[in-house]
């Protein structure tokens, strides 16, 4: 199957047609959802939390997630890959993003970039998208700033919501391909979609996107955790695992493991 380009999220948006994008980290599930049809696999510094236990995201390195990014591009033949660059690897200067990006790009081999972004860094973006990089925006509440936005709070409401938009013609003119936004009011994700003419991506921020993304880890039920409202679990691999798991020890512990068959 063909490989999906950011040409083809933008032709979604423009034929009305919503499109699925799901985290992955290892070549194994990247492997299972590019074949599953889901068009984008973002390598996230969720990974942070899921694959390394961690408590925020701002902990995980360039060179961590980087690992990672190579394992989901090894995995697939057609879904768009796109690494979130980590909390400090692009804030300070559009030259320390640049340097990052092309890290990605070229160690990883990821076809895009993931960048927290605002008013403020809207050069950022800029220096990594002339560089020849695309880059995803991400805006409403970008967890890399838990901090100063005060915890995990959903961003954009009453008057917050003129900033929002405002910051989202900005990235868009800096020549971002997408607008992922997090935890906002449905009615401004959908005033966002209108105002863009980059399609966006929601999490926690109603059905007007023409894209939604969830962490695998959530969607799928390994996650036992407290889990966000906006999560829907469509499995549950932990009991599923936790089954044949302890089947196997039965199995071993009872002598029934190995049998004839898996005798040499
Ligand atoms: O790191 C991540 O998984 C993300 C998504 C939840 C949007 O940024
Ligand atoms: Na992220």
């Amino acid at each position: 199957p063909k490989r999906i380009r950011t040409h083809h999220l933008q032709r979604f948006k423009q034929q009305q047609q919503k499109f699925a994008m799901l985290t992955a980290y290892d070549a194994m599930m990247a492997n299972v959802f590019d074949e599953a049809g889901i068009e984008v696999l973002l390598v996230g510094d969720s990974a942070a939390n899921v694959m390394q236990g961690r408590e925020s995201t701002l902990g995980i390195t360039v060179d961590e997630l980087l690992v990672y990014a190579k394992s989901v591009v090894n995995g697939v033949s057609r879904a768009l890959v796109v690494a979130d660059l980590p909390f400090g690897s692009y804030q300070a200067s559009p030259e320390q993003a640049v340097h990052t990006a092309v890290r990605f790009m070229k160690e990883a081999g990821v076809h895009a970039v993931k960048m927290e972004a605002h008013g403020a860094t809207v050069p950022h973006v800029k220096a990594v998208v002339d560089a020849g990089i695309p880059v995803m925006a991400h805006s409403g509440f970008t967890p890399q700033s838990e901090h100063q936005l005060g915890g995990f709070r959903v961003q954009g409401r009453g008057e917050q919501a003129r900033k929002v938009l405002d910051d989202a013609r900005a990235l868009q003119d800096a020549g971002a391909f997408c607008l992922l936004v997090e935890m906002i009011p449905a009615e401004l994700t959908t005033e966002l979609e209108a105002a863009l003419t980059i399609p966006t991506i929601g999490i926690g921020a109603g059905s007007g996107a023409t894209g939604q993304v969830l962490v695998w880890q959530d969607m799928l039920g390994l996650n036992t955790g407290r889990l966000p409202r906006f999560v829907k679990q469509y499995a549950d691999l932990r009991s599923i695992i936790t089954d044949a798991t302890q089947n196997f020890r039965r199995d071993v512990v009872q002598g029934t493991f190995p049998a004839q068959e898996h005798t040499f």
